[in-house]
């Protein structure tokens, strides 16, 4: 099964739930006084754009190749000249890094690999100073194995901390099959000899999955997230978070199931319990933006987190973008996505948008660090069309409403790397299918090729800063290949070119802050079955701006509908000339956005 693509002594607990240590409180995050007259309509995670950087791959401060928070504090201005507000961080805790930090082995310190608590709190400081907020990434559905709770729920039956965790005890027999997306031979259940019984792992073995039916551990979660808001964190974005409540009988899974790991994997009975406690205990204290992963959450689904009535989350981000043009059930994404329809691209996001016409508040993204690079994925990366595609992504993503979430390195229109050999991959998503795969005997050279297009690591390859030795990103060896294309694809060099995608991003996020009709206003759909142009309007009140994207590496004229009157100079263009005209010569990948009268 592939990740989403269709589609982790009571004294020693004590001491780490940090009990008897006085948190300074943070004031900026404090829950604010209920909703003014403004209303639901003004509210700061609404207005944001989120920028998510992958630490790890950000900047390195220290030489071991390996991005950190020293690293990162030292591009806080880079990051402020964006035009971006806040920034997710994936996550940053004690972690072995089986998978890459989402194995956490203690929730209130930070990774070696990344520093110092105290490197933390200067960094959320010089954030802060600077008028960013900061989101953190919140990994409980599963800890790592070698977190002290499992260590302690693995010794014996007896521990008080057994049921913090999934046990299927031998005598009741062999587990009914659950289907482990890292796990080499694709077991969620592991066999543990010391107390003979199975432990439940959705992801790999190092990530045994915590049991949320246990009260106590739901209580060790919302105290460790209020460490985290005392601090001073603006938020969290919920890794997997539909995956909390499961059936816990374990039911055969229907020979009929056909990779629909919502219904039997996630949303299990308890779910919408357990994120109403959520918001009572912890979020409902702050003024916080909170985001789930909706992995498997569909769109009948949506409202249920949403709906500010219910008092759950703010937002989440779905995964049907994500799916279009991959072919369904596609094991091992052995088939790489070929060219898209734009028909169906326009078709998820139109829907997505008519969900939250009426209340809720959705997100719109196109990369983040479990998938290719935007530019390679939705655009055209060749040389030619590279700079136009990544412009017009980015057009997209900033004129849609609902909350940008921007993957770091796309700003500079970042490509895959592609790689040749398996050794190069570092993601226990790649290496762990790939070995699954040789185990069958299956096409090998096809999964690499296809690993070239949708593998995660190239969407983690390093930061590339300048055009010196390692991008710049490192004096050391870096933990990844860096893409070669760094020579020319550099924060540097695109500094200084006033028509560079980086700042093309700076101008894109400077007409939404400037026009509140790009946040909030209404989108309409025009020209739909065009299976090249991609066109809306927004409208707020008075205010009406026309999008036109034309999603292709070829010329289109594209008639503006009658009854549209531009209204002005556009707002963006990423070309150097506009001429308004019944019928617009689009260029190649020409984004435009236009004022209407
Ligand atoms: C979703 C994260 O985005 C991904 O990187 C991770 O591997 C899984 N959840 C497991 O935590």
């Amino acid at each position: 099964m592939k990740y989403f693509a269709t589609t982790a002594a009571a004294a020693l607990l004590l001491a780490l739930a940090g009990c008897g240590q006085t948190q300074q409180k943070n004031e900026a995050n404090q829950a604010a006084a209920p909703p003014s007259a403004a209303g639901q309509n003004e509210i700061w995670w609404k207005e944001a754009v989120v920028y998510q950087v992958y630490p790890r791959s950000y900047k390195d401060s220290n030489g071991d190749g390996v991005g950190d928070l020293r690293g990162l504090i030292s591009k806080l201005d880079y990051i402020k000249s964006l035009g971006v507000n806040v920034i997710w961080l994936n996550p940053i805790y004690g972690s072995p890094n089986d998978d890459n930090g989402y194995d956490i082995s203690d929730y209130r310190a930070i990774m070696k690999d990344f520093g110092t608590m105290a490197d933390f709190d200067a960094l959320l400081k010089g954030m802060h100073q600077r008028g960013l907020k900061v989101v953190l990434d919140l990994v409980v559905n599963h800890s790592s194995d070698e977190h002290e709770w499992f260590k302690q729920s693995r010794s014996a039956r007896t521990s008080p901390y057994r049921d913090y965790y999934h046990w299927w005890p031998e005598e009741k027999g062999v587990p009914n099959k659950r289907q482990s997306f890292f796990d080499v031979k694709g077991d969620a259940w592991a066999y543990d000899a010391a107390t003979k019984a199975y432990y439940l792992h959705y992801f790999s073995r190092k990530q045994p999955d915590l049991n949320w039916e246990n009260p106590k551990l739901r209580q060790e979660i919302y105290s460790m997230m209020r460490f985290w808001f005392d601090k001073g964190i603006d938020g969290f974005r919920m890794d997997v978070i539909p995956f909390i409540s499961k059936d816990t009988t374990f039911p055969p899974i229907p020979a009929k199931y056909k990779g629909d790991f919502g219904r039997f994997y996630a949303n299990g009975p308890h779910l919408h319990e357990y994120l109403r406690e959520m918001h009572r205990e912890v979020l409902s204290k702050y003024n916080v933006l909170s985001v789930a992963e909706g992995a498997g959450v569909t769109q009948a689904d949506a409202l249920e987190f949403v709906d500010p009535a219910r008092k759950e989350l703010n937002m989440l981000y779905h995964f049907d973008g994500m799916g279009v043009g991959l072919v369904p059930g596609n094991k091992y994404r052995m088939r790489a996505p070929g060219p898209y329809s734009l028909l169906e691209f326009k078709d998820v996001y139109t829907k997505w948008d008519k969900i939250f016409a009426e209340k809720g508040w959705g997100t719109v993204y196109l990369g983040n660090h479990d998938q290719p690079r935007m530019t390679t994925r939705w655009g055209d990366d060749r040389p030619a069309f590279r700079a136009a595609s990544s412009k017009l992504l980015t057009t997209f993503l900033l004129t849609m409403r609902g909350t940008p979430y921007y993957y770091g390195g796309d700003e500079l229109g970042m490509t895959n790397i592609r790689f040749d050999k398996i050794d190069d991959y570092r993601d226990i998503e790649t290496r762990n299918m790939y070995k699954q795969l040789q185990a069958e005997g299956g096409n090998l050279s096809q999964f690499v090729e296809a690993q070239k297009l949708t593998g995660r690591d190239n969407g983690r390859t390093p930061f590339q800063w300048d055009a010196t030795a390692n991008a710049g990103f490192t004096s050391g060896t870096p933990w990844l290949k860096i893409n070669p294309n760094y020579a020319q694809i550099n924060a540097a060099a695109e500094e200084k070119d006033s028509a560079s995608v980086l700042n093309y991003f700076r101008r894109a996020t400077a007409a939404r802050r400037q026009h509140k009709v790009l946040v909030y206003g209404q989108y309409a759909l025009l020209d739909a079955a065009n299976p090249h142009v991609y066109a809306y309007t927004r409208t707020l009140g008075p205010e009406k701006a026309l999008v036109v994207l034309n999603f292709t590496s070829e010329k289109h004229d594209w008639a503006l509908p009658t009854g549209l009157a531009l209204g002005g100079a556009p707002w963006l263009n990423n070309y150097p000339t506009f001429t308004p005209a019944a019928a617009l010569a689009l260029q190649p990948w020409q984004a435009l956005v236009l004022p209407l009268r």
